[in-house]
């Protein structure tokens, strides 16, 4: 069932933004092309058990990507996180001449909240102003996402949740906005729903707003035992030059301008609070990374 809606193209559909975006728009019956490098993996039939009409190619491969936006309404295009700053700007200008090529109508690009005017020294931060600059000067009806930090990131091993501690950027009465993954599928799919709202903007989304203190009290409750939160020491901050950016970002720089989160759920009421993440989609994770066997 699609209600005769034209097709969105969505990249990274195998990864998380992607499958998030792709999952959301099938909920909201659209139907959905995936560009996917290998039409045989696991992620990528599960796509096409879930409806997904597959589309093999890669970044690289521009014939690929015009075959696969030929007749489409819309393009969501992210990159992933591990490419050269060069190779990721590249890849980004790419996807979006040909979405003007193909005469694509509402082209959603996930950026990242990190993204700030000015460059910042970090490859990884500094591809996306790039990608957004270049999209903004061309023909095309586009919409700018930059999500919030991932609550997917905190769950991660590492920061010392095995050992009933937790060790993050924030100072205790320090706060950062979050946004679950699946959020950012919700998000997009109303901008697709949209396009006279939202065309042309650039939005930052998320779902919650937590301190450090916040996260002592959520992780314990959800841990069923206490958790000790600490910042990073100021040692560690000036050691690692991504960790001393990360929180000089939160302290200063685009992770320390919020969002209104009443806007934000007035375009999407289902945004998750980090608690309620975490009893549900985030579960899994939080237990292993508690160094429990999941349940
Ligand atoms: N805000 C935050 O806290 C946060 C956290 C993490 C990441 N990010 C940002 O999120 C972005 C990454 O998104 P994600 O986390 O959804 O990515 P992801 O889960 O790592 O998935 C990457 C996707 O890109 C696909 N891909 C990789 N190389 C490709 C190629 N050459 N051609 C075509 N497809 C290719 C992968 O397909 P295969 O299945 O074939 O590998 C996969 O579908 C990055 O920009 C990163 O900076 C933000």
């Amino acid at each position: 069932m699609t209600n005769g809606k034209p097709p969105i193209l969505v990249f990274g559909a195998t990864g998380r933004q992607g499958g998030a975006v792709a999952r959301a728009l099938r909920q909201a019956l659209w139907p959905v092309r995936a560009l996917v490098r290998d039409t045989a993996a696991p992620r990528s039939i599960a796509l096409r058990d879930a409806g997904v009409d597959l589309v093999q190619g890669s970044f690289e491969d521009i014939e690929a990507i015009r075959a696969a936006m030929k007749d489409v309404h819309g393009v969501f295009s992210v990159l992933p996180g591990n490419l050269a700053q060069e190779e990721e700007v590249r890849a980004g200008r790419s996807i979006a001449d040909i979405a003007v090529e193909r005469g694509v109508r509402h082209f959603v690009y996930s950026s990242g909240a990190s993204a700030g005017d000015k460059p910042t020294g970090v490859a990884r931060f500094d591809a996306k102003p790039r990608i957004e600059a270049h999209l903004r000067n061309l023909p095309i009806t586009a919409t700018i996402v930059r999500p919030m930090i991932f609550m997917e990131m905190l769950v991660r091993r590492g920061f010392g949740l095995e050992s009933g501690r937790y060790t993050f950027f924030l100072r205790p009465d320090q706060a950062m906005q979050l946004i679950a993954v699946d959020d950012i599928g919700k998000f997009v799919t109303a901008i697709f729903a949209d396009m006279s709202r939202f065309g042309g903007e650039t939005l930052k989304i998320a779902g919650d707003t937590v301190t450090g203190s916040d996260l002592e009290a959520i992780l314990t409750q959800a841990a069923g035992r206490p958790i000790a939160y600490a910042r990073f020491s100021e040692e560690a901050l000036m050691a690692n030059p991504d960790l001393g950016h990360m929180a000089a970002s939160l302290e200063t720089g685009p992770l320390a301008d919020h969002v209104d989160l009443n806007v934000m759920r007035q375009i999407n009421p289902e945004i998750l609070s980090f608690r309620s993440w975490l009893a549900a989609d985030g579960h899994k994770a939080f237990e292993e990374a508690l160094g429990h066997e999941a349940a």
